[in-house]
């Protein structure tokens, strides 16, 4: 499979990597098969996070690849720890990094990885302390490049102001593109590239829409109806134009996403090896420049997205971050800025970008 440049960064990655994010609900000898198997067939981009099946996941990558560590591109997260009270909260403080990065080499069986990336924003500590300690894990050669995930494009430019970053890793998807949209200039003029995740919006954007129990299950039962109603009409219309081809919805989606400006890597998650052979053949594809305007068309008439739709969260607590911003901790445990007038108590309106949208009347 071609390889592409990840920023400016010698990290080459093949333009499909494997999200191993839900990795853990897969029995353990499967999962540490899938991932040998994706190494195999070519995938060579495998991107875990610390807190994913609370350290199974980097568990499970760490066995599958121990032979094979040359031929994989090791990408993992931290800057999420679970609380005293067991909720999941940002924290980069430099002695957290620091244990979040140590506890990821013990799992993951390494000695290097290859991107580290900051999984979330802590929006309580001056990025200055977190990149101190990020250089120094950079200098003793543990971590070799330092990305970045669900970055506003303030805080992009901020972060990459200090360190240099090859990546961002955004969710990427056809109901979910604003976040691309926001980021795209800034990320070609600086040469950082585009990690796109959830693809297919955690299998609703494929076949599985018309399984009902699939689609109401796990965190897709939080998606409501009419986002519901849009995959399924996206499904079967992508499905008539591949059908030709013998391609499927999922595989048309993971092409034309590999291949919009700024994309280094588009990560899917799976639990079956045909799924993974069937992404990797999707993304190999080259699709006739008529299916691709197609394509572009439906992209184009898509008029609802995810991040229109919001979750009501109820504050714990307020308090005022190192630069005078105010910092809201959720009940759900995680920290966002908010205008000055949120207190604790209140109850607002989060996106899915992680955006405060306002309070609840
Ligand atoms: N940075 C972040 O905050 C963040 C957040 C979310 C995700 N991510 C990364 O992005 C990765 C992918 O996201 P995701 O797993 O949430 O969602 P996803 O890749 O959009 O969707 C995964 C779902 O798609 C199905 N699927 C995969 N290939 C298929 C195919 N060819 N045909 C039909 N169904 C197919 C899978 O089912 P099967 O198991 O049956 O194949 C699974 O149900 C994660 O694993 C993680 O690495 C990062």
């Amino acid at each position: 499979m071609e390889k592409r440049r990840l920023g400016k960064s010698d990290l080459y990655v093949t333009p499909i990597g494997l999200g191993c994010r839900t990795l853990h609900k897969v029995e353990a000898e499967k999962a540490v098969e899938l991932v040998r198997k994706a190494v195999e067939m070519g995938i060579n981009f495998i991107d875990t996070a610390n807190i994913y099946g609370g350290g199974r996941s980097e568990e499970i990558v760490g066995e599958a690849i121990r032979d094979l560590r040359k031929r994989v591109i090791l990408a993992t997260k931290g800057s999420i720890v679970i609380t005293n009270e067991g909720l999941p909260c940002q924290d980069l403080k430099p002695e957290s990094v620091k244990k979040a990065v140590e506890d990821s080499l013990k799992r993951l069986q390494t000695d290097y990885i290859d991107l580290y990336q900051i999984h979330y924003p802590d929006p309580e500590t001056p990025p200055e302390e977190t990149v101190k300690t990020l250089m120094e894990f950079i200098e003793s050669g543990i971590i070799r490049y330092v990305g970045v995930s669900n970055f506003s494009l303030k805080e992009l430019e901020r972060w990459s102001e200090l360190i240099e970053t090859p990546s961002i890793q955004i969710p990427y998807n056809f109901l979910q593109r604003r976040m691309y949209d926001r980021i795209l200039d800034f990320c070609l003029s600086r040469q950082i590239s585009i990690i796109a995740y959830t693809p297919l919006l955690m299998g609703l954007l494929t076949e599985k829409i018309r399984d009902k129990d699939f689609i109401h299950s796990g965190e897709r039962a939080h998606i409501p109806s009419r986002i519901l109603e849009e995959c399924g009409k996206i499904v079967d219309k992508l499905g008539l134009m591949g059908e030709r081809h013998g391609m499927t919805a999922a595989q048309l989606i993971l092409n034309w996403l590999a291949n919009q400006p700024g994309i280094g890597c588009v990560l899917v998650g799976t639990s079956s090896i045909k799924h993974v052979k069937e992404n990797i053949e999707g993304v190999k594809w080259r699709m006739p420049s008529s299916v691709k305007k197609m394509v572009d068309d439906l992209v184009a008439d898509i008029e609802v997205d995810l991040g229109d739709e919001f979750f009501t969260q109820k504050v714990k607590k307020v308090f005022s971050n190192y630069a005078g911003k105010t910092v809201a901790i959720l009940e759900i445990g995680m920290k966002f800025i908010v205008p000055p007038d949120v207190k604790a108590g209140d109850t607002i309106k989060i996106n899915w970008y992680g955006e405060y949208l306002g309070k609840c009347s």
